[in-house]
């Protein structure tokens, strides 16, 4: 369906062609004085210097020619040239039913599907879940969903850290509590037995130990890096090993991410990406892209319009280790040959941008990715608590992911058991899913680049621009719905009817905006403006509500079409968490 500004601009644009003006200066926004008009159009003033005229002579005429009986019907040209604008009630009311009527509410799905990947998430195995991953998380959750419901083709990639220093680490670890198992023996070539030697609140707690004890301790810390290369080097016994630390791990955090409503096509990671290394390495060397600089392999990726420095994009260290520049390229090589995907969308700390940028050129100036191949870096800002510091427990600690939902979890639980009687269950299942809400909104609410204030009190709130709010306002929709139903009624068979009072109107208006307001999110990748526009029409739901006798309403037409806008209302607010990332409980 075309948006409702697309529709009057057309309307405008004859009015413009019409009195003689080029209809390139008929584009219609919505008013940003929403007590004058309702729409706006701001044309005249651009084109007064091409025709040598006052605006206000020009938005005149303009007005004059304009039909009032389509979408508009009041139009006004005030100084200095502004053509101020109100709709047909009859026009709105058409448009929402065609709306009602269509699955997609209106959006036009994308018309030559893309293939795109998101990476997203990225934790790091063994180490525990913190705030940090959360966003990535939440971010990518959401953009992997809109993209779908454009009718793009979507892989999510979780993008494991499997690879690195962590792992030789652990391994180290192991070996001086566990010097016993096989898996030390230099002979060692068997399978690896199935049970883990090792739980993951084992795991939890050695990867911490020995990454302090590594500092304090050369030798010790020689013998993870030592451990770290024989892993990478294939030696049969740490593979085993390796390969429990991933079982163990990747169990949890399949538990941890579904607790958060993020789910992950693909469960692939760094170590996937190592056994394209050799042919791309020596591919660069070969064609002539890679060369060394003081004994490291590098490929030269700054451009002459650079403001900033752009170091090389490092390849191979002197002593030929990979680097993370190396495994992210290799990852690319890796989903070029196994999807193909036309853009590759990343959701990563923005304060890694300059590793994006690099591997973004190199991947295109040598051809690892096709010319045409979009690479997007989403880069998102920190997660900070009251005192504008990173955040952290109150012993100063790094926050757990599951403790913060837990702590959310049992505020909301209080809040929940506190405003009426509910069983034990029923609080605990709606204080989750009201929980997650309040932190998925919290998060998506702020341009994802821009660093934010965690704060749960706030987030909770079941007033004000938070998750609880909008799920509020989606449950007392649904409740006045079902108890028209329980009254003997149908709600399938509505037809919303021109607005009679201002705040019904309001309502609508908010209600029409959602195929145009969907359009900007998608091209911005912008969930935050799903959240601004939620809070919107959740507001001017609840004025219509607060102003309107719905169930006690006598004229049965009347009513129905009440029900129709609060039907197309929760359809809408359903829609865009669904986007967001979570959903509404039956009561709260
Ligand atoms: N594991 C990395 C970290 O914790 C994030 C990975 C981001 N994705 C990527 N393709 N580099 O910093």
């Amino acid at each position: 369906m075309k948006t409702i500004l697309d529709l009057i601009t057309d309307e405008l644009e004859q009015a413009f062609e019409e009195a003689g003006y080029d209809k390139e200066l008929a584009k219609v926004t919505l008013s940003n004085r929403p007590d004058l008009c309702e729409y706006q159009c701001n044309g005249a003033m651009a084109g007064a210097k091409k025709y040598h005229k006052a605006p206000i002579m020009i938005a005149n005429d303009v007005v004059e020619k304009l039909s009032l009986n389509n979408s508009i019907k009041e139009a006004e040209a005030v100084n200095p040239g502004f053509i101020n604008l109100r709709t047909n009630p009859e026009f709105v009311a058409h448009f929402l039913n065609l709306m009602s009527g269509d699955k997609k509410l209106g959006v036009e799905e994308e018309k030559t599907p893309k293939n795109i990947i998101i990476d997203y998430g990225g934790p790091n195995v063994a180490k525990p879940l913190h705030v940090g991953h959360l966003r990535s998380a939440i971010i990518g959750e959401s953009l992997k969903r809109i993209n779908r419901f454009m009718g793009n083709h979507v892989t999510g990639d979780i993008h494991l850290g499997d690879w690195g220093y962590q792992m030789g680490l652990i391994i180290t670890e192991i070996k001086k509590r566990q010097p016993e198992l096989p898996y030390f023996d230099d002979e060692y070539t068997g399978e690896y037995p199935e049970e883990a030697p090792f739980t993951i609140g084992d795991l939890e707690e050695i990867y911490p130990t020995a990454s302090a004890y590594a500092k304090e301790h050369e030798e010790y810390r020689d013998a993870a890096l030592q451990a770290t290369f024989e892993l990478q080097n294939g030696k049969r016994g740490y593979r085993a090993l390796w390969n429990h630390i991933m079982n163990v791990s990747v169990n949890d955090l399949k538990k941890n991410y579904s607790n958060l409503n993020v789910e992950f096509d693909l469960w692939k990671g760094e170590a996937d990406a190592q056994k394209y290394i050799p042919d791309m390495v020596e591919r660069l060397k070969a064609e002539g892209y890679a060369h060394l600089d003081e004994g490291a392999l590098v490929v030269d990726v700054k451009e002459d319009a650079d403001t900033k420095e752009v170091p090389p994009c490092m390849i191979l260290k002197s002593d030929g280790a990979a680097l993370y520049d190396t495994t992210d390229l290799a990852t690319l090589v890796e989903r070029e040959e196994l999807f193909r995907p036309d853009e590759v969308i990343y959701v990563v700390d923005k304060r890694q941008e300059l590793h994006f940028v690099q591997v973004f050129r190199c991947a295109k100036k040598t051809g690892i990715v096709r010319e045409e191949t979009k690479l997007s870096f989403l880069g998102f800002g920190t997660m900070n608590g009251k005192d504008g510091k990173p955040f952290k427990t109150r012993e100063g600690g790094i926050m757990r992911l599951e403790h913060l939902i837990a702590d959310i979890t049992g505020k909301m639980y209080e809040k929940i058991t506190d405003n009426r009687t509910v069983s034990d269950e029923e609080a605990e299942a709606t204080a989750k899913v009201v929980g997650l809400a309040a932190i998925k909104y919290g998060d998506l609410s702020n341009q994802a680049s821009k660093d934010y204030v965690f704060d749960i009190d706030r987030f909770i709130s079941f007033e004000g621009n938070t998750g609880p709010y909008i799920l509020y306002t989606i449950v007392r929709i649904k409740s006045i719905l079902a108890k028209y139903e329980q009254a003997g009624n149908t709600i399938d068979d509505t037809k919303i009817l021109a607005a009679r009072s201002e705040s019904e109107k309001a309502l609508m208006l908010e209600a029409c905006r959602f195929n145009s307001m969907m359009e900007t999110v998608y091209e911005e990748l912008a969930p935050h403006k799903i959240c601004a526009y939620v809070y919107e029409l959740a507001n001017a739901f609840n004025r219509f509500y607060h102003e309107t006798k719905i169930l006690a309403e006598e004229d049965a037409q009347k009513q129905k079409s009440y029900i129709g806008m609060l039907k197309l209302t929760r359809d809408i607010l359903n829609t865009c968490i669904d986007l967001l990332g979570f959903e509404a409980p039956e009561r709260m």
